[in-house]
């Protein structure tokens, strides 16, 4: 489905999202997992966490207590978490906005410094959790085209960029507009709109849907799966959209008091209850059911996508299975 004719309802976001989404399976290996596919993580990761702890003014505990963390070049991950988790702080530390209270962050391999964080940013773009914090421009194309000039692109190229980057989310038309005029999620369109125009290699989105509708939302990730897909960008999404996860994702990794409690792919982290249980996650709705259908006494895997749900189904129709017990 293209972008301009993006689909109408959730159901329909998943279905774009299936579409697009390339699936792994990944190796099983002991906790915190480790997403292991030797194609692509091989070399020098785009992004390197180590050690990192962080602990704002005031606080005793640590928000971010001793991450360790590759990300290779052209990787999909979904950061998992309760509320406070520690996805926003860990997302900062990403591009150089927070300095660690000790460990580091390397982009291929160069540690961030402060004579470095200019050029991080341009690699690493960050799509703040609240658009407020970043669209701040008196208008829509003023702002998109911020990062752009910052990086001293010349004239034409910027406006080419702006013009492609407000095509990309939707927004054409609304050039002139106040960005504080706008509606929350049209503003977060902003936002994204001003990262996709620096073409970065890297796009860390912190919660990219929430507040947006349906189609709105579909739209997003649709255009942040092609700028994977198509040019190869690494993703980082935080959400707590799980229903999507699968859709998008081709890694997770699961934030629990500012601890990395999994890395893993979405069918290993999705058939752990009691790591979703401790991280106060839920599982994704499809997969609900089988998780039901277990407990009822079906030999049935939990699956967590509607594709790989509806196979299961079938399987089971197909066989006329019922355990012992089950009229
Ligand atoms: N500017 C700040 N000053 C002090 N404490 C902070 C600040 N920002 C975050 N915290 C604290 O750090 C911890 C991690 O917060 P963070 O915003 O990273 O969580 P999160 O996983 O992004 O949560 P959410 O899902 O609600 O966005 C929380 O305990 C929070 O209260
Ligand atoms: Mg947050």
């Amino acid at each position: 489905m293209s972008i301009s004719n993006p689909p109408h309802n959730s159901e329909e976001v998943t279905n774009t999202l299936k579409e697009t989404a390339g699936r792994r399976n990944l190796k099983k290996d002991a906790s915190p997992k480790k997403a292991d596919n030797p194609s692509e993580r091989i070399g020098t990761p785009i992004l390197e966490v180590k050690d990192l702890c962080h602990r704002y003014p005031h606080l005793e505990a640590n928000a971010l207590d001793k991450i360790n963390l590759k990300v290779y070049g052209g990787e999909r991950v979904a950061v998992l978490g309760a509320n406070g988790a520690g996805k926003s702080t860990l997302f900062k530390h990403l591009n150089g906005i927070l300095r660690p209270l000790s460990g580091e962050v390397l982009i291929k391999g160069e540690k961030i410094t402060k004579k470095n964080v200019r050029m991080c940013r341009e690699t690493v773009g960050i799509v703040f959790q609240d658009p407020d914090d970043q669209v701040l421009a008196p208008s829509v194309e003023e702002d998109v085209a911020f990062g752009p000039i910052n990086m001293g692109l010349p004239r034409e190229e910027v406006e080419t960029r702006v013009k492609e980057a407000l095509k990309m989310v939707g927004l054409t038309g609304l050039e002139e507009r106040a960005p504080h005029h706008l509606s929350g999620g049209q503003k977060k369109l902003v936002a994204i709109a001003g990262i996709l125009a620096m073409r970065p290699e890297v796009i860390v989105l912190d919660e990219p849907t929430a507040g947006l509708d349906p189609l709105t939302s579909s739209r997003v990730l649709e255009v942040i799966m092609k700028m994977n897909r198509e040019l190869g960008i690494t993703l980082l999404i935080s959400t707590h959209n799980v229903d999507v996860v699968p859709y998008f994702a081709e890694r997770i990794l699961v934030l629990h008091h500012g601890k990395l409690e999994a890395d893993g792919s979405p069918n290993e982290i999705f058939n752990d209850p009691e790591l979703l249980r401790k991280a106060h996650l839920r599982l994704p709705r499809v997969a609900e059911v089988f998780e039901m259908l277990q407990q009822e006494g079906f030999d049935v895997k939990i699956q967590i996508t509607a594709e790989a749900a509806r196979d299961e189904i079938l399987r089971l129709i197909s066989l006329g299975q019922k355990t012992t017990g089950i009229e």
